[in-house]
C-alpha cells in the first residue's frame, strides 16, 4: 500500500477502507508516514469529509495507536465526561462529585487549559498537594474505594491524536468534523468507561462558533459513541459569555464548591444537573429527567456531593480541609473592583477576550509549557440580560500586581456592551441528543 495513492483516492473524493486507515495512522505513528504526507490526507478529508464508517475506522484506529485503559476490575457503571472547551467551565468540579454520590463510578483522565480555555487538571491543582499523576493502579484503586478519580492522561494514551493534533494545529485542518470527531473519541473510547457525556459548547468563547456548527459536532460524536458501542449523549450549550462567574484557576474552585455547598445556583447548576441527568439515565439510573435531577440536587442538600470531592482531593494527595475551608486556596495579592461606565442592561460580553484576559493575568497557557499563577482571573458580577447602574462594579479582578489588575479592568470594560432596554438572557441549554 502507498499513502501517495490514499492521498490521490481521497484528494477524488473516494472512502478509504478500515485497512488502509489502519495502515495510515500506524505508520505515521511509527514515523513510516511523513507529515508532509499526513498534512495533505488531512486537507484531503477537510475538503471531502469522511462517511460514518470512515471516521469510525479512524476513530479507532487511533484509540489503539497506544494504551487503551482497562477499567473492568471496577464493580459498577463507568462514567466519563468532556467538553469542547470554554471560559469559566469549572462543571467537572461538580458534576463529577455529584454523579459519584449517586453511584456512578467516575474514572476521568483530563487536561490542561491552553489559550483562553480553562482546564480540569490545573483547576484541580488549586487545591495544595493534589497528585495529576498517580499511575494507572491508584486510579483504579480510588475509583473501587471512593467512586471516583481524575488524573493526567497517561503519556501513551492516543499517541497517533498527539502527533495529528500538532499538525492540525500548524497547516489550517483543526476544524474539520471527522477529525475533531475522531481526536476527541479516540481518547474517550480509550478510556474506557461504559457511559459518556459530551458538552459541545456553542458560541464567541467556544471552538464552535456557531450553533449548526455544535450540531454537526454533537450528531457526529454520538453516532460514533454508538458505533463503538458506548451509550454517549451529547448537550450543546452556550458559550457566549462565561459558564458561572469565576474565570481563573483557584477562584473557579471556589465557585464550584459553593454550587456543592447549595449556595449558588444560576447557569452552573443548571448545566451540571442537565449533564448529570444525562448520564444517570443512559447508566439505567432512571429513565426520566425529573428523577435524574431530583437524586442530583438531593446529593447537593445532603452534603454527599461535597464529601465526595473533599475524599477525591484526600485520595490524590490533597488536603480534605481545603474543600470545606476554601480560604485556605490561593489568593492573589490584588483585588481590584471594575465600576461600569455606562448604565444600563449588559447585551454582550466578549467570551473568547475575557478567556483572554484571565489568561495574560497569568491564569492560562499561551504555550503548552508556560507556567501558570493559580490565584488570579476574574469574577464577574453582571451577565447578559442583568441591569447595571452608573459605577456599580461589573467585576472583581485578581491579580498579581496594580498594574496588571488596571489593565485587565479597562480590558474587561471594554468587552461588555449595554443596552438601554432590557434583553432577554441567553437560553443555555441547546439541545441534547443521545446516540
Ligand atoms: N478537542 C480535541 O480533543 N480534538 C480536536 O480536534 C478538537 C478539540
Amino acid at each position: 500500500m502507498l499513502m501517495t495513492d490514499l492521498i490521490a483516492k481521497k484528494r477524488d473524493g473516494g472512502e478509504l477502507s478500515g485497512d488502509e486507515i489502519r495502515f495510515m495512522i500506524d505508520g505515521y505513528v511509527r514515523g513510516k508516514i511523513s507529515d508532509y504526507q499526513m498534512s495533505a490526507m488531512c486537507m484531503a478529508i477537510y475538503f471531502r469529509g469522511m462517511t460514518d464508517q470512515e471516521t469510525l475506522d479512524l476513530t479507532l484506529a487511533m484509540m489503539h495507536s497506544g494504551d487503551v485503559v482497562d477499567l473492568s476490575s471496577i464493580k459498577g457503571i463507568k462514567a466519563d465526561k468532556h467538553s469542547t472547551g470554554g471560559v469559566g467551565d469549572k462543571t467537572s468540579l461538580i458534576l463529577c462529585p455529584m454523579v459519584a454520590a449517586c453511584g456512578l463510578r467516575v474514572a476521568k483522565m483530563s487536561g490542561r487549559g491552553l489559550g483562553h480555555t480553562g482546564g480540569t487538571l490545573d483547576k484541580l491543582e488549586s487545591f495544595p498537594g493534589y497528585n495529576i499523576s498517580i499511575g494507572e493502579k491508584r486510579f483504579l484503586d480510588n475509583v473501587n474505594r471512593i467512586g471516583i478519580a481524575i488524573m493526567g492522561q497517561t503519556a501513551d494514551l492516543v499517541p497517533a491524536d498527539k502527533k495529528l493534533y500538532a499538525l492540525r494545529d500548524v497547516t489550517g485542518t483543526v476544524p474539520s468534523i471527522p477529525l475533531i470527531v475522531s481526536s476527541i473519541m479516540s481518547k474517550k473510547l480509550a478510556s474506557g468507561t461504559d457511559v459518556i457525556v459530551l458538552d459541545v459548547k456553542c458560541g464567541s468563547g467556544a471552538f464552535m462558533k456557531t450553533e449548526a456548527q455544535a450540531h454537526e459536532l454533537a450528531r457526529g460524536l454520538t453516532r460514533i459513541g454508538k458505533l463503538a458501542g458506548r451509550k454517549c449523549a451529547a448537550v450543546i450549550t452556550d458559550m457566549n459569555q462565561p459558564l458561572g462567574c469565576a474565570v481563573g484557576n483557584a477562584l473557579e474552585v471556589k465557585e464550584a464548591i459553593s454550587v456543592l455547598r447549595g449556595e449558588t445556583k444560576g447557569d452552573l447548576l443548571e448545566l451540571c444537573l442537565t449533564l448529570g441527568s444525562c448520564l444517570l439515565i443512559q447508566a439505567g439510573y432512571t429513565e426520566d429527567e425529573d428523577t435524574a435531577r431530583k437524586l442530583l440536587q438531593e446529593a447537593i442538600d445532603s452534603g454527599r456531593a461535597l464529601k465526595k470531592l473533599a475524599e477525591l482531593v484526600e485520595a490524590q494527595d490533597g488536603d480534605a480541609h481545603d474543600v470545606y475551608d476554601t480560604a485556605r486556596l490561593p489568593l492573589a495579592p490584588v483585588q481590584l473592583e471594575v465600576p461600569s461606565e455606562s448604565a444600563g442592561y449588559v447585551s454582550h460580553i466578549e467570551c473568547e477576550k475575557v478567556g483572554l484576559i484571565s489568561m495574560h493575568l497569568g491564569g492560562g497557557r499561551a504555550a503548552k509549557e508556560d507556567a501558570i499563577d493559580l490565584s488570579v482571573g476574574l469574577v464577574l458580577h453582571k451577565k447578559v440580560g442583568d441591569k447595571v447602574e452608573m459605577g456599580e462594579s461589573l467585576a472583581t479582578i485578581h491579580a498579581s500586581t496594580m498594574e496588571k489588575a488596571q489593565a485587565a479592568a479597562n480590558s474587561l470594560r471594554a468587552c461588555c456592551t449595554f443596552s438601554d432596554t432590557p434583553v432577554q438572557r441567553p437560553q443555555l441549554i441547546k439541545d441534547i441528543l443521545f446516540s
